[in-house]
């Protein structure tokens, strides 16, 4: 998704700029450009990456306040000229914008028929004309800025310069993050805090409708009605050195083998082993209100989704409360009916994915009680929510998610405790739990030395055409999370189906060109897992087995064992051979493991 960064101080702004924008390639994009100001606007933008726009931009682009971007196209195609910044057509002002302008068409109509001529073909250009129109009688940029967002409809995140204001730059948000740095006699901004943390962790974030100014002395914010708020910066516990490969050939890799500490973190400080219980503070409910839930639903987009099916079932099983998942994106739009009841969750690794959001705000507006499981601390989701959980697994880069996936799931290991022991749970199941989830760091690391057998059996496997991935009950979710992770980096197309659901369509594809991968732990399903394999095998299909044992010749080709856990807390364990399964397929392929084709990490657009 595109990404903001300005700049605004004593030092040259490129540099800053064009590093700001590295740190944000990991999104996604396709072209990049920046501004400065010196006695008029700099500008230079090219179609494809960073290191592309770094050797456009000459030696002799000096300025010390600017604003740069990376693009995502959504109106018009990926071009130099349809690459931001925007400028007004006096070239007085610059604009970068992240979001979608719903009226862009309508506006632009207006502006062409009053002589406004358009060099691009995004909805963005708007608003450099826009703000051009007025900021001659206006008393300030802000006051431009905030009269031209009046005649918007849809989604932003700007930053905006003005030449005959060379000291300061003007941001706002409306659906699109805005985080402001807070530096040394210098201020930041960005749409990610990972442009920000080489040069400070304290940081600001805007919410919906605000607007600030910086300048190299501070900043100043503005609610919509332009009436100043008062903010407090946040310190973030990310650095620098969270963003590097560490070493690894790809950040997927890094974020895969980091799964051991990531997961304690997760669980760092919330078991107790008195009684056998999580503490999580940050829910903001005592026990009374703990127990008045009749219901858990849960809401999350693409495989935060599935953590989140993981996380019904680990509900329903030791708290017994009827629990399921829905993604985000489809609950939005239904109408939902919200139950007093009824406690809602939501899951975002970043915090900041849209349809997520929308629905929590959508909760919130009927009066739901939502809880928020999150990875970034301040983020959107987690303003949002009335209370939750910190996964605290550090920053995830690559576009698909693993560390966050397991730590989600690990969190609501911790939830669906805390809901057992104020409910049924008892204390011996409760202890049964924790010195589960104890034990999952270090057989994260015994699955994480499974990795050259993996490995040899993802390229065995990767040139098939299709792949199916078959689990039950407990399975299921990390036969779609397997999927998911499968064809998202790897290209290879791949199905995902309830094994209990194979015979009642999907048993037609299978065959010797579409093998299985069966997630079949040791459970009381294990039999009719093994019934299943059977049923592949009969019709020439090659099975992949995924367990706790080896299994008969006969039932799987190649079988892949993991430690046991609880049952309860195994399909956690059950997704990391999946991720390097995926992993080592994508490079077998030869494909952009980190940053996969059509993709961004994180949807901050309907
Ligand atoms: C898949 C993946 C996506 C995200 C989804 C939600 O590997 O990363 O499916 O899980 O876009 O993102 P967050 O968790 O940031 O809300």
């Amino acid at each position: 998704m595109c990404g903001i960064v300005a700049y605004v101080g004593p030092k040259d702004a490129a540099p800053i700029l064009l590093e700001g924008l590295q740190r944000l390639e990991y999104r996604g994009y396709d072209s990049a450009g920046v501004v400065v100001s010196n006695k008029g606007l700099k500008m230079r933008k090219v179609k494809g990456r960073v290191a592309d726009l770094a050797a456009a931009v000459p030696a002799r682009f000096k300025g010390t306040l600017g604003i740069g971007h990376t693009r995502w196209a959504t109106h018009g195609a990926p071009s130099d000229v349809n690459a931001h910044p925007h400028l007004s057509a006096d070239e007085r002002i610059a604009v970068v914008h992240n979001g979608i302008i719903e009226n862009a068409d309508e506006l632009r109509a207006k502006l062409e028929a009053d002589g406004a001529v358009f060099l691009s073909e995004t909805d963005s250009e708007v608003l450099s004309h826009l703000i051009a129109r007025t900021v001659e009688e206006a008393d300030s940029l802000e006051e431009a800025v905030r009269g031209a967002l009046k005649r918007v409809v849809g989604t932003y995140g700007i930053a905006v310069i003005d030449a005959q204001r060379p000291g300061e730059v003007v941001v706002a948000r409306n659906g699109s993050p805005i985080v402001l740095g807070i530096g040394e006699k210098e201020m930041f901004a960005a749409s990610d805090v990972a442009a920000l943390v080489r040069y400070t962790r304290q940081v600001v974030h805007l919410e919906d409708g605000e607007l600030a100014v910086l300048r190299a002395d501070g900043f100043h914010t503005f609610a919509s009605d332009a009436r100043e708020t008062a903010k407090e910066p946040l310190t973030v516990d990310w650095d620098a050195g969270h963003y590097d490969t560490g070493g690894y050939e790809h950040y997927l890799l890094k974020e895969i083998s980091e799964q051991p500490e990531t997961v304690a973190r997760t669980l760092r400080g919330r078991l107790d082993d008195r009684f056998h219980i999580a503490h999580l503070g940050g829910l903001n409910m005592d026990a009374r209100e703990t127990r008045s839930f009749r219901r858990v639903k849960i809401i999350g987009c693409g495989s935060a989704y599935y953590s989140g099916q993981i996380g019904a079932q680990l509900i329903e099983e030791l708290a017994r409360i009827p629990a399921d998942a829905e993604p985000a994106s489809e609950f939005r739009y239904r109408s939902p009916v919200v139950e007093p009841d009824t406690l809602y969750v939501a899951i975002s690794q970043s915090g900041e994915t849209y349809d997520t959001l929308a629905a929590v705000q959508e909760l919130k507006r009927k009066g739901g009680r939502v809880l928020g499981i999150v990875n970034t601390v301040g983020s959107a989701i987690a303003r949002e929510v009335d209370g939750g959980l910190y996964l605290h697994a550090g920053p995830e880069v690559s576009v698909a998610s693993t560390k966050a996936f397991t730590s989600t799931a690990v969190a609501f290991a911790l939830l669906a405790l805390h809901l057992g022991r104020v409910r049924d749970l008892s204390p011996a199941d409760g202890r049964r739990v924790c010195e589960g989830l104890r034990a999952l760091p270090g057989q994260i690391k015994e699955i994480l030395a499974l990795e050259p057998q993996i490995k040899e059996l993802a390229g065995k496997y990767a040139d098939s055409p299709s792949m199916m991935f078959v689990g039950r009950v407990r399975g299921y979710p990390v036969a779609r999370e397997g999927a998911q992770k499968l064809k998202e980096i790897s290209y290879v197309h791949a199905e995902a189906y309830p094994a209990s659901e194979l015979k009642h369509g999907p048993l037609a594809l299978i065959g010797p060109e579409m093998p299985t991968v069966a997630i079949v732990p040791d459970d009381e399903l294990l039999d009719k897992n093994l019934t299943t394999l059977g049923e592949i095998r009969a019709r020439g299909g090659r099975v992949l087995m995924v367990g706790h044992r080896t299994a008969d010749p006969k039932l799987a080709d190649d079988c892949l064992v993991v430690p046991r856990n609880e049952i309860e807390l195994d399909p956690i364990l059950l997704s990391i051979p999946l991720q390097l399964f995926a992993y080592h397929a994508a490079v077998a392929l030869g494909r952009d493991v980190d940053k996969p084709r059509n993709l961004a990490k994180s949807v901050t657009v309907e």
